[in-house]
């Protein structure tokens, strides 16, 4: 009787035992944060008798319905890979992971199941650092009328989370509001876009971790033709071969044409000759050639009209053609 008493009474605290230690992991943070490449040690290291109950450590899923993946069981390894290692004494059970990889970011969880209704754990949890990547949902290249509002976006990923800026080539002032070259955020507005807008503009996310990561927006401008004359009076002697220049600046590219006294010019007609010049993505050069000569219609000084038209609108200009003053 007394035999049965001890006996029971052992069994007793040997449950409470079990039931009030719960297992103790002794890693000073519950998170810790590593490299790619580096090296990391969970312990864990159980109070009281558990000789016939696994401890086993467990990776969890992200996604819920995914069963956790067991990585080790007492001192054994579950997982074909050279990088788990499992080391049990002393009640201990250290699980170190070599050659840190991306794919071991996540939850460990070291646990006991006591009995059928009775588990016991503890979570860690093991950051990897990681370079910032940019996302797929960041705007990839913008086309804007003159005038209405852009919105250009980005967004990236990385550990820790990457802050994103934003810059224009050769560190160009940023539209109003902005001041300044960099913008510090996920969204870049212009409220009302000008053609001087237009062109490359960089997000960086950046983190710490490697260069960073960098994404170009190329921002067209659909602009109504403006045009600049660089040289609006043209004195010239008789029999003198000359070009008139007419820089168009415009987007789509603009149809160029041009009249004299109200008569519009073409190839080869009277021996003008018309051709033009792409000088950057949006500035076209409208070039007329002739030799000042006399003919059937008068000579050739008098007022040029450079007319320019896209989908957007019209612009002229004038260029003016003397003779030399004696
Ligand atoms: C524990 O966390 C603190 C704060 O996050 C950190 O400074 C420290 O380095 C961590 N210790 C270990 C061993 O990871
Ligand atoms: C396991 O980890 C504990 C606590 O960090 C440490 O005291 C013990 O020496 C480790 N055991 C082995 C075999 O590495
Ligand atoms: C782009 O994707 C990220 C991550 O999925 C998300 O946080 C962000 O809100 C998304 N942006 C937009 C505009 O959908």
């Amino acid at each position: 009787m007394e035999n049965i008493t001890v006996v029971l009474l052992g069994l007793l605290v040997c449950v409470i035992e079990i039931v009030c230690h719960a297992p103790e992991i002794t890693y000073v943070n519950k998170s810790i944060i590593r490299n790619i490449g580096e090296m990391a040690q969970f312990s864990c290291c159980i109070i009281g008798n558990y000789n016939n109950v696994p401890v086993c450590w467990f990776k969890l899923n992200t996604a819920k319905m995914i069963e956790p993946l067991m990585l080790s069981n007492s001192g054994n390894l579950n997982i074909p890979s050279a990088r788990f290692t499992i080391q049990a004494n002393d009640n201990c059970y250290n699980l170190t992971i070599r050659d840190i990889q991306e794919i071991d970011d996540g939850v460990y969880q070291c646990a006991i199941q006591i009995d059928l209704h009775t588990r016991s754990s503890a979570d860690i949890m093991l950051k990897v650092k990681r370079i910032p990547v940019i996302l797929y949902n960041s705007t990839k290249s913008v086309f804007v009328t003159e005038g209405e509002p852009v919105s250009l976006e980005c967004y990236a990923e990385g550990y820790p989370n990457p802050k994103i800026f934003w810059k224009r080539t050769n560190a160009e002032i940023l539209p109003a509001p902005y001041v300044g070259s960099i913008y510090r955020g996920n969204i870049l507005q212009i409220k009302q876009v000008n053609r001087k807008d237009r062109g490359t503009y960089s997000c960086i996310a950046d983190n710490g971790i490697g260069r960073g990561a960098r994404h170009s927006v190329a921002v067209h401008v659909q602009c109504a033709p403006s045009i600049t004359i660089p040289r609006p009076k043209l004195v010239e002697a008789f029999g003198k071969n000359i070009n008139l220049e007419c820089h168009v600046d415009a987007f789509p590219t603009p149809a160029i044409m041009w009249f004299k006294n109200g008569n519009q010019i073409y190839e080869n007609h009277n021996s003008y000759s018309i051709s033009e010049r792409v000088m950057t993505d949006e500035i076209t050069a409208g070039i007329l050639s002739f030799v000042i000569t006399a003919d059937i219609h008068g000579d050739k000084y008098g007022d040029y009209i450079c007319k320019a038209i896209n989908g957007l609108g019209t612009a002229e200009a004038v260029i003016k053609v003397v003779p030399v003053s004696i």
